[in-house]
């Protein structure tokens, strides 16, 4: 649950966070040169020969230039440079003769940020290794993989929609649930737009939070929660038909003052349920039709800590707290009961972190919603997790993740102007999810 308090709390963390970032951002790009083009296209009139080069230039190895200062070492950006990777640009159309021509000149006056960049990046670089740069850059903002059809960003039509969570089904649909509209959107296998699927219902304070596709129940698990604050109707997990859309089944909460926040499945087909108000799980076991209490009694934290992402690992379940950036571990018994709740402990803080997605047979991917908004891995051993941030900068407050083929697709719920305080000169963003190559776990 996002409330007013936590708004509030988020903002005064983010000067902190911010530091931290620049910080940690730098010690990242050191460990994680990105130099393999295998995979990058190739522009016309250029080899692979030439990209190889080009990488190795734009990493500082062969030239005298660095473009990771202010690219970043993958070309996703830094505080001081641009995105490369987006094929979205500002000083060219994007073509290998427009990105040289801007590598060549550089960029004396930023359209978004503050300091220029230097012709050639500051360096003295030959035509042959300028041109590999180029090339280098077109094939970075162009990638062709085993995903090669999955669009860079999906869309959702409308506005007031503030999306909380994002699912997909093996067949590659996409499905989003709104928070503003009440709405369950669905995008078609590889397509980009969202279309309403599931219509509102006739209780117009519980918005639609997590949202969960359980292809071997073939169901489609919502939450539906109070968007406001208000304790009636109670929150409630709904089941649809995964294909249809049809409403199968209406779970209440079995704790009082209950917000049903996300979901995820186990290997015999429990559903479970992240109570973020009542710092509890509650666990639905397959041909029951009543939720139960199944771990919390304070292990998780106290009231106001807010039980979020949720997953199932093995035969444990992991779940986060948004406020107090916990991650736990519950071990799932033989008899289906719950194990003793154990914090797991991370190489690195995580923020704020909100929907959460099995990756993996040892790993969960996370969002990050504090400071500049991440998406991260979790790669678990026993107690531990290793942090590896994939992606950073969110600006419109990262809220859920799913993973389509080689590809996890970010949503942003711009979720601050629905919860925190009003902004007159806020201008709503279009909504979307956005795709980060994450590979095969
Ligand atoms: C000192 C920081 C800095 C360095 C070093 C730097 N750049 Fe840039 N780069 C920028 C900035 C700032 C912009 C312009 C962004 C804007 O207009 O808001 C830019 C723009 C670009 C663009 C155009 C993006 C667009 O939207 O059209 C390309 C291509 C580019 N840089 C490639 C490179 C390459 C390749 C190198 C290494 C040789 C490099 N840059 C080195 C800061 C830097």
């Amino acid at each position: 649950m996002r409330s007013l308090r936590l708004y509030k709390a988020r903002s005064s963390a983010i000067v902190v966070l911010a530091v931290v970032f620049v910080v940690s951002l730098t010690g990242w790009a050191r460990n994680h040169p990105e130099n393999a083009t295998e995979n990058l296209p190739v522009p016309e009139g250029s080899t692979p020969d030439m990209v190889a080069l080009g990488a190795r230039i734009y990493h500082g190895q062969e030239g005298g230039a660095s473009c990771t200062g202010c690219h970043g070492a993958n070309g996703t950006g830094s505080p001081a440079g641009p995105d490369l990777t987006k094929n979205k640009w500002l000083w060219s159309d994007g073509s290998f003769a427009g990105i040289l021509k801007v590598i060549t000149n550089g960029v004396p006056q930023p359209k978004q940020y503050r300091r220029p960049m230097p012709p050639m990046g500051g360096a003295q670089l030959s035509d042959a290794q300028v041109s590999a740069l180029s090339a280098y850059v077109w094939g970075l903002s162009h990638p062709v993989s085993a995903s090669s059809a999955a669009p860079a960003e999906l869309h959702v039509p409308g506005e007031k929609i503030f999306p909380e969570s994002i699912t997909s089904t093996a067949d590659g649909r996409v499905i989003i649930g709104s928070i503003g509209a009440r709405t369950i959107y669905v995008l078609k296998p590889g397509g980009a737009t969202a279309e309403p699927w599931i219509q509102p219902d006739d209780q117009p304070t519980l918005g639609i939070f997590g949202v969960f596709a359980d292809e071997k129940a073939k169901t489609l698990w919502a939450c539906f929660s109070s968007i406001h604050d208000v304790k009636q109707p109670p929150s409630t997990l709904k089941a649809f038909d995964l294909q249809t859309g049809a409403l199968k089944e209406k779970y209440p909460l079995p704790t009082g003052g209950a917000f049903c926040n996300d979901i995820a499945v186990g290997a015999d087909g429990t559903a479970y349920i992240s109570d973020a108000n009542n710092m509890e799980v509650d666990r639905l076991v397959p041909g029951s039709h009543q939720l139960e209490v199944w771990a919390g009694n304070g292990g998780f934290g106290l009231k106001g800590g807010v039980l979020d992402g949720i997953s199932v690992l093995g035969n444990r379940l992991i779940v986060s707290t948004l406020q107090t950036n916990k991650l736990f571990a519950v071990p799932i018994g033989a008899d289906g009961k719950a194990g003793a709740i154990t914090e797991m402990k991370l190489d690195r803080a995580v923020h704020n972190p909100d929907g959460m997605r099995t990756f993996g047979k040892d790993s969960v991917l996370i969002v990050e919603g504090g400071g500049v908004g991440w998406l991260s891995r979790i790669t678990i051993n026993g107690d531990s997790g290793q942090v590896t941030p994939l992606k950073e900068g969110y600006p419109e407050g990262a809220v859920s993740v799913t993973v389509v083929g080689t590809v996890a697709y970010v949503l942003e719920g711009q979720l601050s102007a629905l919860f925190g305080p009003p902004d007159p000169h806020r201008v709503e963003k279009p909504f979307h999810a956005t795709a980060v190559e994450v590979g095969i776990p």
